[in-house]
């Protein structure tokens, strides 16, 4: 059963490093920890702790290495210093040194802050990412963006960090429930829509077969989503142009999830609609045809994520936005679609996003 995976390659100058997707990977974990490890830190969550912590602490154990473990608060609130600080505290109180490697178990939020701090511990140690959250699996754990959440900006404090592993193991999406499924889903889209339309025609095809989790498709659309990400990652691992592109959607996401409180949304549900509003978007500034903005519209609708944008004056909207990183020199930027499949970053004329903001729920079901 363990040797049943599939392998995705991670190439950047941060790292390269291999993602291993199968079922009971939990099992296997031990074929990721280097043969230098000092000793290993599991940081995890009380949720994710109570389903699977001792297994893995089992599985680390078995190593022969010393194992400490930190349990945070569970949540998009708590992903905060308090939370980095609890790490740092547990790591220095076992006086970890610089061979110690960190075990990230858990969905994105505590895979970008163990990330964040394998990255600045001794100024910097290495760490293992191990998602437990569909949408960690196809996004957060690849591609080495780490960090917290500031009060005055989601993300704002970070560091990019290469995990040197990843292991994804599909069984435990058995247990998350289908609200996080969805959401999760609305990643695995996201790449189809900005690099693949092939793959997006196959996920609108196989999206009553991933909601309910099926084997086979669900570790495709896995591995599909992390060779995508690995191509755009290895070319560009700092953002520097292409891979602004993941952030599809993200532009009018961000401003949902601060506008109505972090944790209000799922991250992955405000993706959602967020992609939603980018293809309107890109209908208006690009010229998308309109049966892309419906064939967009559906997908996002079928995963069972939102389609609907939250009620927020416009001038809320727009300031919302403007705090988004790709902004330059005061100019919100956004992932634009000129068709599915190809994706580009762009400045959008105002009366254009505004049109799309004031405008009432999209119209699913255009397409069948
Ligand atoms: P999350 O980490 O909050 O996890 C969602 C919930 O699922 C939590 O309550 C968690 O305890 C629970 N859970 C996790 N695994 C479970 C399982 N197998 N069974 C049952 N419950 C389980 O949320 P998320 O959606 O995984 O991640 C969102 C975060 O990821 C955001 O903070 C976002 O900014 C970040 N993110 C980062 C990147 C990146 O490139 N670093 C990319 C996308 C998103
Ligand atoms: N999720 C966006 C990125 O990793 O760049």
């Amino acid at each position: 059963m363990e040797d049943q995976y599939a392998a995705v390659n991670v190439d950047t100058p941060g790292g390269r490093y291999l993602i291993r997707i199968g079922p009971g990977r939990l099992d296997a974990l031990a074929e990721s920890v280097p043969a230098d490890a000092s000793a290993l830190a599991l940081v995890t969550t009380q949720t994710v702790a109570d389903l699977y912590g001792q297994r893995v602490l089992d599985t680390l154990s078995a190593t022969g290495r010393r194992v400490v473990q930190v349990v945070l608060p569970d949540g998009e609130v708590h992903k905060t210093q308090a939370s980095l600080d609890k790490i740092y505290d547990t790591l220095l109180e076992h006086q970890l040194d610089r061979k110690a490697v960190l075990v990230a178990l858990g969905g994105g939020v505590v895979g970008d802050m163990a990330g964040f701090a394998a990255a600045t511990y001794m100024r910097g140690v290495r760490f293992i990412q191990v998602p437990t959250t569909l949408l960690a699996q196809v996004d957060s754990s690849v591609g080495g963006k780490t960090g917290i959440n500031h009060r005055l900006g989601k993300n704002m404090i970070g560091a990019f960090h290469q995990p040197i592993a990843v292991e994804i193991d599909t069984d435990v999406l058995q247990t998350l429930p289908h609200r996080e499924i969805s959401a999760g889903l609305a990643e695995v889209i996201k790449y189809g829509m900005i690099m693949d339309q092939g793959f997006f025609d196959w996920c609108a095809e196989h999206m009553a077969a991933l909601r309910h989790l099926d084997t086979a498709p669900l570790m495709y659309a896995i591995q599909r989503s992390c060779e995508l990400k690995a191509q755009v990652v290895s070319r560009d691992e700092r953002e520097s142009g292409l891979r602004a592109i993941l952030n599809f959607g993200h532009t009018f996401a961000h401003a949902i999830e601060a506008g109505m409180g972090y944790g209000q949304w799922l991250h992955g549900e405000a993706v959602g609609c967020g992609m939603v509003q980018a293809a309107q978007l890109s209908q208006r500034a690009l010229g998308l045809a309109n049966s892309d903005v419906a064939r967009i519209t559906d997908l996002v609708l079928a995963t069972g994520c939102p389609i609907q944008p939250p009620a927020m004056p416009i001038e809320q909207w727009m300031a919302l936005m403007q705090s988004d990183k790709k902004t330059q020199a005061g100019q919100i930027r956004f992932v634009l679609l000129e068709s599915i499949g190809l994706a580009r970053v762009d400045a959008a004329p105002d009366k254009d996003v505004h049109a799309v903001l004031q405008a009432g729920v999209p119209q699913a079901g255009a397409v069948s």
